[in-house]
């Protein structure tokens, strides 16, 4: 598929790049796992970092001026949420946010609640944080779709916890959740007294018949007790130069945030400003094309998956860029990732490793070019048809 502009087929060699995705499986294995996307970044932003390398001086950085107000503006825009400028504390990743954050808001030796299967690093933030982990498993549907238990969220929520952390669009079940949700996800949260980090870095992923709704824009009294994470990193393929941003109305919560980091956790670097300025200025027709891209992509996969993936399904995927796969009805005597990696040359995110409720799925990056995809899922589909041949 190609737009006027941008050829998301074209296809761009990442391996001898220092790439995590493309060096850590052997060379003829397909990467289809660790999430960043396959794509060049917008033209506006490498033209920016090379108008500042250019430049040639790096010294000691403050932030940008304007900084503030463009991001105020994307998130009114994307996410019809009105935030101050003195709202925002810059960090350098999302990963280091929730971190911190849960150490600014958490107490230790309490519990901390989250929703797996997740995005492994939040399993260990607990013991980073000397807390003790409170998990509410989400419940697949048979149709693949996953729900909250709410009842056992309350329970976990008033089992001596403070705090939880949301992930929203959820990595890896695609949800992006309705405002319903939110809601009672806050009520519990105002009812055990939880303060919530919530990590939104796949806000902006997310497909028609959706919305991201950001849990502290419901209103005012979740506002004050919650920490949202948003970042370009993923939007905009930049995970290598990383910049994120806490939205944190509460001043109280922001002057945690601010001492926990002191003296451990710097702000971010020039380029990452440079590139967290271009992406939020610049970047918006990149990334509806991008999002078109995807969006078929997650289709393609889908369709594929039905027609000739007999043993796997798909959950839908209504953000992020990533398909969680159920291979349980494949029965095979190992984890799927081991079956497609020994088998199909196909490097995928082991489910077992997003914690409970992830043994015996896989989850499959589809942000790369359709031929990438296509000879993923053809490796996986001889894999499986071969399997009962040969031991
Ligand atoms: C839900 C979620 N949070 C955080 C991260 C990591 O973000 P960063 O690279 O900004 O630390 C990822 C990356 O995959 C993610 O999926």
């Amino acid at each position: 598929m190609c737009s006027a502009n941008y050829n998301f087929d074209q296809l761009v060699g990442r391996r001898g790049s220092d790439s995590i995705k493309w060096g850590v499986f052997d060379p003829d294995v397909l990467p289809m796992w660790i999430a960043d996307m396959d794509f060049q970044a917008p033209q506006a932003i490498i033209d920016a970092l090379q108008k500042r390398v250019e430049h040639g001086v790096f010294g000691y950085t403050q932030e940008p001026q304007q900084l503030r107000d463009i991001v105020v503006e994307w998130i009114l825009k994307h996410y019809d949420w009105k935030v101050r400028q003195e709202d925002l504390v810059f960090l350098p990743n999302v990963a280091v946010g929730f971190n911190l954050a849960v150490q600014a808001i958490g107490k230790p030796g309490t519990g901390l609640v989250f929703q797996p299967p997740i995005y492994y690093p939040i399993l260990d933030v607990p013991s980073h944080a000397g807390m003790q982990p409170r998990p509410s498993q989400l419940i697949r549907r048979n149709d693949g779709h996953y729900e909250i238990d709410f009842d056992d969220l309350e329970k976990k929520a008033s089992d001596n916890s403070s705090a939880f952390i949301l992930c929203n669009p959820h990595n890896p079940v695609g949800r992006v959740y309705r405002r319903e949700e939110l809601e009672k996800i806050g009520q519990i949260c105002l009812d055990c007294d939880l303060p919530i980090c919530s990590d939104e870095i796949h806000a902006d992923f997310v497909y028609d018949g959706h919305t991201h709704i950001p849990i502290g824009s419901i209103d005012p009294e979740l506002a004050r007790r919650t920490i949202t994470l948003i970042a370009p990193n993923k939007s905009f393929n930049v995970a290598g130069i990383s910049c994120a941003i806490a939205i944190a109305p509460n001043p109280k919560l922001r002057e945690q945030i601010e001492s926990a980091r002191k003296g451990l956790v710097p702000k971010p670097g020039i380029m990452n400003y440079v590139v967290t300025q271009a992406a939020y200025t610049k970047g918006q027709d990149w990334f509806d094309k991008l999002i078109t891209y995807l969006g078929s992509n997650r289709d393609y996969l889908r369709t594929c998956i039905e027609d000739s993936l007999p043993g796997i399904s798909m959950s839908p995927a209504e953000g992020t860029f990533l398909a969680w796969l159920d291979c349980r009805d494949l029965r095979l005597d190992q984890s799927p990732h081991q079956f497609f990696l020994k088998r199909a040359r196909v490097g995928l995110n082991d489910g077992a490793r997003f914690g409970q409720g992830g043994a015996g799925f896989v989850r499959m990056n589809f942000a790369t070019q359709r031929s990438n995809l296509d000879q993923a899922i053809e490796r996986m589909r001889n894999a499986i048809r071969s399997r009962s041949d040969s031991p």
